[in-house]
């Protein structure tokens, strides 16, 4: 490798030097320290600045020489002034190079800062669960398939016939108004109906004609009532029918007891009430002794220590006639309540309305 290095001939006097070659020696030291000065730039600003004393200020050693080209012979001032341009193009081209490379630093650095730190703990998806209803629906369920059970179903919209005449449920009686139940522009007028409670499943149950039967039938129903603390228009009943050679009334009561006690606790009481319903008999209320004071008497059971559940009684003989179903041989217990009750008072909930309001601060605590 040989070096050219320009030198100052010493034979000639100052005047007479060749300017060019020694402007050439300049720039090639100026070249030098500029292009180490650009190249070490650690950082944008530092790099402007650097640009500036190297060749863009007019104060710079780069601007000083090409003042000089003036006092130049026009022969020289040409090859010097291209020397320079010349300079000045790779000074630009060098300070271009670092700046893309500072530049593309500084991304680098900016991308590792907001890099996804993947060993955070985050909480979780936000996942939804079961409406408080369903959650008591299903302990429901259980309880009863633990007793042997199974679950039954049947439509939310029903016929008259089932939902009434088949349950014995006399033309007159009151629920049968238009004022009680929501009727269904369908078929006959009056005709079809959405259920007002679920014992029309009863009579799917026994229109299979399969039995025994030891079935619950959990499901919405609905009643023209306006919403208050105790009622909702649109709420959920559990029906419960049993049917087999020598079922009794104490049968009943066991089971009445036994599922109280699993959903409320050991220590919860249970008595029945005589009470009327076309489609038992003899019928009764069911009452569990107050989840609040224990069967003191307070407010939520308005001072009698009880609180009633639902109905339940001896499936009525004209109930199983209208469905086929020889009564000299079977016997039968049935009992129905709702499903948004039990749920209140399982957890103290002091107004039914919450049910259907869907505010998530109060069905985020279930
Ligand atoms: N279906 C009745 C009601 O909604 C409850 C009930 C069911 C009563 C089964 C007796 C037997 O009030």
């Amino acid at each position: 490798m040989s070096y050219h290095v320009p030198m100052t001939p010493p034979d000639l006097p100052i005047e007479g030097r060749d300017m060019t070659g020694d402007i050439s020696l300049q720039i090639a030291q100026l070249e030098a320290e500029a292009k180490a000065a650009l190249e070490t730039a650690p950082e944008l600003s530092v790099l402007e600045e650097r640009e500036r004393t190297a060749f863009r200020s007019k104060k710079s050693r780069f601007a000083e020489m090409y003042q000089r080209l003036g006092s130049m012979e026009p022969e020289a001032r040409r090859e010097a002034g291209r020397a320079l341009n010349e300079l000045r193009a790779r000074l630009e081209a060098l300070a271009e190079a670092r700046r893309a490379e500072l530049s593309s630093f500084a991304r680098a650095e900016r991308l590792a800062a907001d890099r996804l730190d993947l060993t955070e703990v985050l909480p979780g998806r936000l996942a939804g669960h079961l409406h408080l209803v369903t959650q008591v629906r299903e302990a429901l369920e259980d309880v009863f398939v633990g007793m042997g059970y199974e679950i039954a179903e049947g439509p939310e919209v029903e016929t008259g016939w089932r939902n009434f005449e088949a349950l014995n449920i006399p033309e007159d009686h009151p629920a049968r108004s238009p004022l009680d139940t929501f009727y269904v522009d369908f078929g006959e007028p009056w005709s079809v109906l959405l259920r007002p409670h679920t014992s029309p499943v009863q009579i799917r149950l026994l229109e299979r004609g399969t039995l025994p039967i030891y079935a619950v039938a959990p499901g919405r129903t609905y009643r023209k009532d306006t919403p208050d603390s105790t009622h909702l228009p649109v709420f959920h009943q559990i029906e419960g029918l049993v049917v087999d050679r020598g079922v009794t009334f104490a049968d009943l009561k066991g089971t009445i007891e036994t599922f109280v006690r699993a959903i409320f606790g050991e220590g919860t009481r249970t008595r029945l009430r005589p009470a009327y319903f076309p489609f038992t008999e003899p019928s009764a209320e069911f009452e569990m002794s107050c989840v609040i004071c224990g069967g003191e008497g307070c407010r939520t059971c308005a001072g009698v220590g009880w609180i009633e559940l639902g109905g339940c009684g001896m499936v009525h003989p004209a109930v199983f006639e209208a469905t086929g179903v020889d009564p000299e041989t079977w016997t039968g217990f049935a009992f129905g309540f709702g499903i948004d009750r039990i749920a209140i008072m399982r957890h103290g909930i002091a107004d039914l309305r919450v049910m259907i309001e869907n505010d998530v601060r109060f069905l985020n605590q279930f």
